[in-house]
């Protein structure tokens, strides 16, 4: 198990507080055959007022990690706090609430309502939140339309805009509800490359000017390297943290991440299998999977923070 303290070890923007607290989540889904460890005991700080991507090889467990933290998904153990307070364990009813006043979710797939408008879709999560929609609210709503350049669709419905438009839709949505952080799983990884820019730019754009805090998960280096810090995952573990990354610096760590993965799979796993796999990676001393992604990167600026491996 191994801590992992981005916050901690260095803060991205000073003073502002604490967004997101996971203190060593584990997922573990109920397979088929047997039981699949989708986060291996995660932890980490993110301060508000932070842009965070999420890579790593498919599977590793990023939308397990976006979902548990968003509390569309309960971890099997430890702890998620928004904003910090703690996602409650109890209900249903209390997570759907916590969710609707702390949380934005924009997914791959948009997931607009067909039958509203923009406007009704952008004004969905503060009528469901029982908010009644005060004129401010309604002034803020429009100013986060016009930002977006989507104020001329207000009365459209979804299958009426493109693809980038809908994702943008889907953003204003997330952002009106003053979320304390914003997730996104692989937002721009349905549109083209102008409209997957445009998105990447909103969301910088509302981590500079609002203040939000924004956290997305992506397979995309250029798409990453929009974040202040890159967090890279394998196997359930966080394995990397890449702070002020370039698009080049975080394909070469995905390359490396992806080729263990590669390897991992070619190999039939015995029991006990992390000597042999570190072997690979000619770690004679390292039994982990951080050890071995910093001896897999000579270069990178200062060594994992690893406790308990
Ligand atoms: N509902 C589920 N039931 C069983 N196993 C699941 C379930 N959801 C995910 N998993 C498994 O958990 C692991 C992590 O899945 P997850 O979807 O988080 O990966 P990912 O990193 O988002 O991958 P991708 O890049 O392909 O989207 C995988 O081994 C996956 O098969
Ligand atoms: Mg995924």
């Amino acid at each position: 198990m191994m801590t992992y303290g981005v916050a901690e070890e260095r803060p991205v923007r000073g003073g502002a507080g604490e967004a997101l607290r996971l203190a060593s989540v584990t997922k573990v889904y109920e397979g088929v055959s047997s039981p699949v460890t989708a986060l291996d005991g995660v932890s980490l700080v993110l301060e508000s007022g932070t842009f965070t991507s999420v890579m790593g090889p498919s599977g590793s467990g990023k939308s397990t990690l976006l979902q548990c933290a968003a509390g569309l998904d309960r971890p099997t153990g430890g702890q998620v706090f928004v904003g910090g307070d703690e996602l409650p364990g109890g209900d249903e009813a209390a997570v759907t609430r916590f969710r609707r006043t702390r949380v934005g979710f924009v997914f791959q797939q948009y997931n607009l309502i067909p039958y509203l408008t923009v406007t009704q879709n952008v004004r969905l999560p503060q009528q469901l939140a029982g908010r009644r929609g005060s004129r401010e609210e309604r002034r803020e709503r429009a100013a986060i339309l016009d930002r977006l350049g989507i104020a001329d669709l207000a009365d459209r419905r979804p299958a009426e805009l493109s693809g980038g438009q809908q994702q943008r839709v889907a953003i204003a949505r997330a952002l009106a509800a003053r979320p304390a952080v914003l997730f996104a799983d692989e937002p721009t990884g349905a549109l083209d490359t102008a409209g997957g820019r445009q998105v990447l730019e909103l969301l910088r754009e509302s981590v500079e000017r609002f203040g939000q805090t924004v956290v997305m998960v992506t397979h995309d280096p250029v798409a990453a390297a929009y974040a202040d810090t890159v967090l890279f995952l394998a196997d359930g573990s966080l394995v990397d943290r890449l702070p002020n990354p370039t698009a080049e610096e975080v394909a070469g760590r995905m390359a490396r991440l992806d080729d263990l993965a590669a390897r991992r799979g070619r190999r039939t796993p015995a029991p006990a299998d992390t000597q042999a796999a570190t072997a690979d990676t000619q770690a004679p001393t390292a039994g982990t999977q951080a050890a071995t992604a910093s001896t897999q990167a000579p270069t990178y600026p200062r060594p994992m923070t690893v406790k308990g491996a």
